[in-house]
């Protein structure tokens, strides 16, 4: 895969995929911009990961309040002058069934999930479009896929994320930008057996990271509009079917 001079934003990048993500673009000498709220653990890590050659910058932005996007975003193009990957990372999944969450959670994380991505992809993807080169890669979930009990606003709002992927692709592939998602199942810190699983284990930060640099690599530039399940098989057809014929 190349990466030729590339850059790239991840929000929510002192997080468990953020990390892994971080660490496999740098693999690739792509130039780092990490956006977090949690400034002690972005820095700590960017520390890290500077020890090790890497191009590394960090910002404060909250993705749910558009005037610190704007402001954080403007600092990252003063300092990369050109962005060429966006990774659209930062999220959470509190639970609350549809009767259990009340207005206010429903709009928060509908707020963080999903309006997050309109914002950031808006903004990026104005100055992608000048330059007729992007890769816009959105985090959903298999939630947003299947649903998922009990984490109602969550997988109505990464439902919508693959939307808004689709859509997207539509509205900037004559810009020569590519928008595509990947949807995680369950990611622990180590490949944990599970039942659930076609593979029989959990995933790993890393797996989705795999998955996303390929989909920002130069050579990826004919896919665009899909999601990408990275969940070990996790929805296909149930596990252990019984057939009866
Ligand atoms: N871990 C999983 O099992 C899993 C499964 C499916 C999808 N996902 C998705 O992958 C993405 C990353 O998940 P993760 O497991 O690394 O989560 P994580 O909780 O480890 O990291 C999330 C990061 O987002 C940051 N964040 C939270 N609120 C923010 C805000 N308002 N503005 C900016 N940053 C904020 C946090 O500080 C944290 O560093 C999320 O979108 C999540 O929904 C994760």
């Amino acid at each position: 895969m190349t990466f030729n001079q590339r850059t790239v934003v991840i929000t929510g990048a002192a997080g468990k995929i953020g990390r892994a993500l971080a660490k496999e673009f740098a693999a690739f000498g792509v130039k780092l911009f990490l956006t977090d709220i949690d400034m002690d653990k972005l820095n700590q890590f960017a520390g890290e990961l500077s020890a090790s050659g890497a191009d590394v910058h960090t910002y404060f932005m909250d993705v749910t309040q558009s005037a610190s996007i704007s402001s954080a975003s403007a600092n990252i193009l003063a300092d990369a002058g050109h962005v060429d990957i966006l990774v659209n990372n930062a999220g959470c999944w509190p639970k609350g069934t549809a009767i259990e969450t009340s207005e206010e959670d429903w709009e928060n994380i509908i707020n963080l999930n999903l309006h997050s991505v309109f914002r950031l992809s808006r903004i990026f993807g104005i100055e992608m479009k000048k330059q007729k080169y992007g890769r816009i890669i959105n985090l959903s979930s298999i939630a947003g896929i299947c649903g998922l009990p009990g984490r109602c606003a969550y997988s109505v709002a990464k439902a919508a994320v693959i939307m808004l992927t689709k859509t997207m692709a539509m509205e900037l592939a004559k810009d020569g930008i590519t928008v595509n998602s990947v949807s995680p199942g369950l990611i622990q810190n180590d490949h944990v057996p599970s039942n659930g699983t076609w593979l029989g284990y959990t995933g790993i930060g890393d797996d989705v990271a795999k998955a996303i640099v390929f989909l920002a690599a130069d050579e990826s530039g004919y896919i665009t509009g899909i999601d990408m399940p990275v969940d070990g098989g996790r929805i296909l057809g149930p596990l252990n079917p019984v057939f009866k014929g």
